[in-house]
């Protein structure tokens, strides 16, 4: 049986891959310093799944203890979801955001190369590819230009660092997943998007809105060149991300594979709110603001490369997303 060390695996994406991956009856470790997610993820992991991961409550920067973990055990794998991921915060504390997702990168690919692991799986983001002049994004197109984050910029230079180490060494095998906009959570409503830190993206905001901890949603423009005039993303359902990820393991080879995780279909900030409306039964407060500093008015995912190259494509929709942040709203 295969053996994976899940980096971040405590987070959102991570746990739901977990999800996934025990269908595949993959061993699994997790590694997380805990810092924005919550220990109790394993025993919702385990209800769910019937299994539970190894735990290892390690910080990628601290390059002693990480080593340890890869001492322990021999890894076919690992999948590296850990991350500082708040773009506000990235542009106000940079030098956090490269320590943390650089600096904890290079260590943990120090330490794969030292204990012989050669495959990695990494959570990129289509904020990678910055302003294009089509709203569709697929993976030929160009990166690394115009990305208006720390954040951002330190998705693009971990990218680049991957392909480094591939180009050094002919047996690495990396896949980069270029996420758009995971929502959703697992229909037991029992895992969730629950972070710790502030969250600057739409559907945590929305979450907290029908909450009252926030009291209204600012939509970020009405003006944009779009049908409604708001702006327009590739809102994918956090289990067919997960599902990607899975079907990206099975066909790892040597070098470095790119895929977008994607819908292919763009929805607009108030087609988000009349969803979320549906599924809640009730109104959800908002107002019209200026547009965010950074923001695109139109992007989404070209899937085509996965749905040939990986046999997967996304099978879930915003209303699945939407009734289960419900139930998993009903459940807190
Ligand atoms: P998350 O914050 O829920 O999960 C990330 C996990 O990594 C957390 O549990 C955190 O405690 C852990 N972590 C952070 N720094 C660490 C460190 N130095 N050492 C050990 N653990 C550390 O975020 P998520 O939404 O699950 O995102 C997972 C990955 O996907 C991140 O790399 C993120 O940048 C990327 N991504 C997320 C989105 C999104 O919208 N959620 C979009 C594109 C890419
Ligand atoms: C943002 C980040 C991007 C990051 C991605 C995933 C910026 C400029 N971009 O992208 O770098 O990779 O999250 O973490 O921050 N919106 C509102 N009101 C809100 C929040 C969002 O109207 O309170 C709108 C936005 O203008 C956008 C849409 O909702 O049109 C989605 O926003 P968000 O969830 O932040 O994702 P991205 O903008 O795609």
């Amino acid at each position: 049986m295969k053996r994976i060390l899940v980096t971040g695996g405590t987070g959102y994406i991570g746990s739901h891959t977990i999800i996934e991956l025990y269908k595949r009856d993959y061993e699994i470790d997790v590694l997380d310093n805990l810092y924005n997610s919550k220990i109790t993820v394993l025993d919702k992991l385990e209800k769910i799944t019937d299994k539970r991961p190894g735990f290892y409550q390690v910080d990628l920067c601290d390059k002693e203890k990480l080593d340890k973990v890869f001492a322990e055990h021999e890894y076919d794998i690992v999948m590296h979801f850990a991350g500082l991921k708040a773009v506000g915060e990235s542009v106000e504390q940079p030098l956090k955001y490269y320590e943390n997702n650089v600096g904890g990168t290079v260590n943990l690919l120090e330490c794969m190369q030292k204990h012989g692991v050669k495959k990695i799986v990494f959570s990129s983001s289509a904020t990678v590819y910055g302003e294009q002049d089509t709203p569709k994004y697929d993976e030929s197109m160009s990166t690394g230009m115009g990305i208006t984050n720390p954040y951002g910029e330190t998705k693009h230079v971990i990218e680049e660092i991957l392909k480094d180490v591939a180009e050094s060494d002919p047996e690495f095998e990396a896949v980069i997943l270029r996420y758009f906009n995971p929502v959703g959570n697992h229909p037991s409503g029992l895992l969730g998007e629950d972070p710790n830190d502030i969250p600057n993206n739409l559907m945590p905001i929305i979450m907290k809105v029908s909450r009252g901890e926030i009291p209204e949603l600012s939509v970020y423009g009405d003006d944009y060149p779009t049908p409604d005039g708001s702006g327009i993303r590739d809102y994918i359902h956090v289990v067919d991300l997960a599902r990607g990820h899975v079907a990206a393991i099975e066909k790892m080879k040597p070098g470095v594979l790119i895929y977008n995780l994607g819908t292919g279909k763009g929805t607009s900030v108030f087609e988000m709110i009349k969803a979320f409306e549906k599924a809640s039964g009730r109104k959800l407060p908002y107002k019209v603001v200026g547009r965010r500093a950074g923001d695109l008015a139109e992007m989404y995912a070209d899937p085509a490369k996965a749905e040939k190259e990986l046999d997967w494509k996304t099978e879930l929709t915003v209303e699945d997303a939407m009734r289960d942040t419900m139930t998993y709203l009903n459940n807190l």
